[in-house]
């Protein structure tokens, strides 16, 4: 291995068909007229599934329709990669529909340095590559088997990579949650869960509400100490962080073309933090810059014309949900935190803030880096400040630590002596991965101890970085993280305040400078972690899952509740269900599949499905995690937890319902929450209602979301009742506009019927059908 320049790339497989998403957008114009659209509307109408079937269903609404996408490119990171792979490998496809890739990032712990805890080939054994080495086999292996671009353990962070390989304005792509880091390149990249990384895997449109679109307005120049990223932290103070649900950020005006891409990634990469379904740029002479210092120009030739045909950029006067005005030359630095992203306070007023809290004015750790600020240019801006420090004889007060995106960062940054300019003012630099962003931080002191960190990191929910619920996480730019960290004081201003050198002297750093773009150019780095481009499935491959495994587990397809096999004896309806438990109140995927410690076996559902529901109330009796089993057999306990009872029914063959409350499955697209009733044998959920993303993943794995007619009726179904479908027959045969049922049995023998209704498409009802979504798909591929 190693260290090489870049050259130009084959960009093939990379390139948008712009000509292609032009002749589909001139097809939803049809429909919808003339009317300017904004540019996140050009991108999402460009990659409607069959764009005809809008002309069919006449129009589309923001925020009311769903649309059914085509995402052109789907990347994966190790831990939610599991699962979508395992279910990908049971819809029994030999390659993916889409070009794909998976990073290994996630699951590197953070604790020496890069080269202890990842790279040191001889004396030392891996650490984090060790502990996961299944993982990683697993991945590679099924990687090679379908033809997914494999990027190791140390090659980077999977939204930094994604800037430099495979983002291009105007395309569509599916990952996880901080993938809006992509629109630093004019694109829609929307953070999902694995079950809808599957649909593009296996070619299944992809559903989205058409979401709404604020547009933020951009005018005058940043200036001094202020970064994108003080921008978005204010944009997230405005907007909080429940403000850009259900909508897309799209930022436009004359403030957006003199910043760099990278910097525009920083500020679409927290667009997740308002809960934004993504945040996108119209296409500029920095994104054009940035593709050819990344090999990527003929990716930027392509966007040139696109861009001449109106394709990258909204269109004049086109109407947004609202309008938010922002003057780049009045922003001030900003600090958020602690525990939510939204709670911002200018620089100016933070050391205020910090003694009217009546927390100690005690720094205990700077880090910075993470996929969301580790550009060529925060990483040069740092040096710039560190240069300064060094030439004061300064150190850093407290530990520094930072994380290279990638290894084109790391292997540019230490060529051009930043890496060591950072060393030689007390930086530790940890290895190419998520790190302590992701709580992969192996940290001895403060445990269990009040403390303040500055990251210039996104998120910084309680115990997210070093599993300490009472660390505060503020949230800064990496300069204003670096400055800080010499000084070691929450109430230290670098602006206007001093620090007074080892010689006496009072010293007060100039406002950083950076490049956006490495004069000598982008370095490869150590070639051995770069994946070949677009490899060939090689379907003699094995994927490797060791028998014993308690991390992985082949996915075993799920038997359909119809059919001869089934034993079913009722033909089309349901058989007659148990009601396992009636939950109370708020019930997210959390309190369905708890994470924490849970999340090492996502690849593995007999181990994860031990969760199931354990932190969900039983409206019967008010407890947690307990249900009750009316069938039990000698020997057998009434009482047990929710998943022990759940594993009782499944030994018994007894197919099972729940009956929730509203809202119920809110929170997140964690598919494990309707995998693992599933798995443990739910037929159908009753709820007074869904949140949606859940709902429709409920109808991926093969379980029936009922909504009551009448919420009142939740409270006449409990445990050990029974449940019969009435009316389900006719809709699987044809009818759709079958009313449907319940017949219940109470457990005392009472009986009466309880209307419900069903949101299933013609689509889902042939999932239902066949047991699951994949199993669809795979017995369409074997007729
Ligand atoms: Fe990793 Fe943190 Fe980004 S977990 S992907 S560095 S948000």
């Amino acid at each position: 291995a190693t260290a090489t320049s870049l050259l130009e790339k084959d960009c093939t497989s990379i390139t948008p068909p712009y000509s292609k998403l032009l002749d589909n957008l001139a097809i939803v114009r049809k429909v919808i007229g003339q009317r300017p659209l904004t540019l996140a509307e050009k991108i999402l109408y460009s990659h409607i599934h069959e764009p005809e079937w809008t002309l069919a269903n006449g129009g589309i609404q923001r925020g009311e329709t769903y649309l059914q996408l085509s995402p052109e490119r789907v990347a994966m990171q190790d831990a939610s990669a599991q699962m979508a792979l395992l279910q990908f490998m049971s819809a029994g496809m030999s390659r993916c529909a889409v070009p794909a890739s998976i990073h290994c990032d996630h699951l590197i712990q953070a604790s020496e340095g890069a080269d202890k805890d990842l790279q040191c080939e001889i004396c030392e054994p891996k650490r984090s590559i060790v502990t996961n080495q299944e993982v990683f086999d697993f991945l590679e292996s099924a990687a090679r088997k379908y033809g997914i671009e494999f990027w190791k353990p140390g090659s980077g962070i999977i939204h930094q990579i994604v800037l430099e390989n495979y983002a291009a304005p105007g395309m569509l792509m599916l990952a996880d949650s901080h993938t809006p880091n992509a629109g630093g390149l004019g694109m829609l990249a929307i953070g999902v869960g694995g079950a809808d990384a599957v649909d593009a895997l296996t070619g299944t449109p992809w559903e989205l509400k058409a979401p709404k679109i604020v547009g933020i307005h951009l005018t005058g120049e940043m200036n001094g100490w202020t970064t994108p990223k003080d921008l978005i932290l204010n944009v997230a103070g405005r907007l909080t962080v429940r403000g850009g649900t259900g909508a897309i950020l799209e930022y436009f005006g004359p403030g957006v073309l003199n910043q760099s891409c990278t910097g525009l990634a920083t500020v679409a990469n927290m667009g997740a933090e308002v809960g934004a379904t993504t945040s996108t740029f119209p296409y500029t002479p920095g994104m054009r810059a940035y593709l050819q210092a990344t090999g990527r120009a003929p990716v930027a030739r392509a966007a040139d014309h696109a861009a001449s045909q109106g394709y990258l950029a909204a269109d004049e006067g086109a109407d947004y949900d609202e309008v938010i005005q922002i003057d780049l030359s009045r922003l001030e630095p900003t600090i958020n935190g602690p525990f939510t992203p939204d709670l911002a306070t200018p620089l100016s007023k933070f050391g205020t803030f910090v003694k009217e809290q009546g927390w100690k004015d005690e720094l205990s750790a700077a880090l910075i880096g993470s996929c969301t600020n580790s550009s060529y240019e925060d990483m040069s801006s740092v040096a710039h400040l560190a240069h300064q420090a060094k030439k004061a004889g300064l150190k850093t007060k407290v530990p520094f630590l930072a994380t290279p995106g990638s290894e084109q960062i790391r292997a540019t940054i230490e060529r051009d002596q930043i890496t060591s300019s950072l060393e030689d003012i007390g930086a530790t630099v940890l290895a190419n991965a998520c790190g302590p962003c992701i709580g992969q931080w192996k940290r001895e002191d403060k445990q269990g101890e009040e403390n303040a960190i500055l990251t210039s990191f996104n998120r910084n929910f309680k115990s997210r970085n070093d599993g300490n619920r009472l660390t505060m996480n503020f949230l800064a730019s990496p300069t204003i993280v670096t400055a800080m960290a010499f000084s070691g004081k929450l109430s230290f201003n670098p602006m206007v305040d001093s620090i007074t050198t080892p010689s006496g002297e009072p010293f007060r750093f100039s406002p950083p400078q950076g490049q956006d773009l490495p004069a000598a150019g982008f370095t490869a780095g150590e070639t051995q972690y770069y994946p070949k481009p677009v490899p060939e499935p090689q379907p003699e491959m094995n994927v490797v899952i060791r028998p014993d495994s308690q991390r992985l587990e082949i996915l075993a397809p799920f038997p359909s509740h119809f059919g001869e096999s089934s034993g079913n004896e009722r033909g089309l309806e349901l058989p007659p269900l148990k009601v396992l438990m009636r939950v109370r109140g708020k019930c997210t995927t959390d309190h369905i599949s708890a994470a924490g410690p849970w999340l090492k076996y996502k690849g593995h559902l007999t181990n994860i499905s031990e969760n199931l529901l354990i932190t969900a109330v039983n409206d019967e009796g008010g407890e947690v995690n307990v249900a009750f089993d009316h069938d039990r057999t000698s020997g057998e306990s009434e009482t047990d937890t929710i998943p022990n009872v759940a594993k009782r029914f499944k030994a018994r063959k007894q197919p099972w319902a729940l009956v929730v409350d509203d809202n119920y499955g809110e929170g997140s697209a964690r598919e494990h929450a309707a995998l693992q009733p599933r798995f443990y044998g739910c037929a159908a959920i009753v709820a007074r209602s869904f949140a949606r993303i859940h709902e429709t993943n409920l109808k991926k794995q093969g379980i029936l979301p009922f909504w009551f007619v009448d919420k009142v009726d939740y409270t006449r179904i409990g445990a050990g009742d029974t449940v019969e479908t009435v009316g389900l027959a006719d809709l699987l045969e044809g009818k759709t506009d079958a009313i449907i049922s319940l017949r219940v049995t109470r457990r005392d023998g009472e009986a009466f019927e309880v209307p419900v209704r069903h949101t299933m498409s013609t689509d889902q009802l042939k999932w239902l059908r066949a047991g699951s979504a994949l199993n669809h798909i795979r017995a369409q591929l074997t007729a």
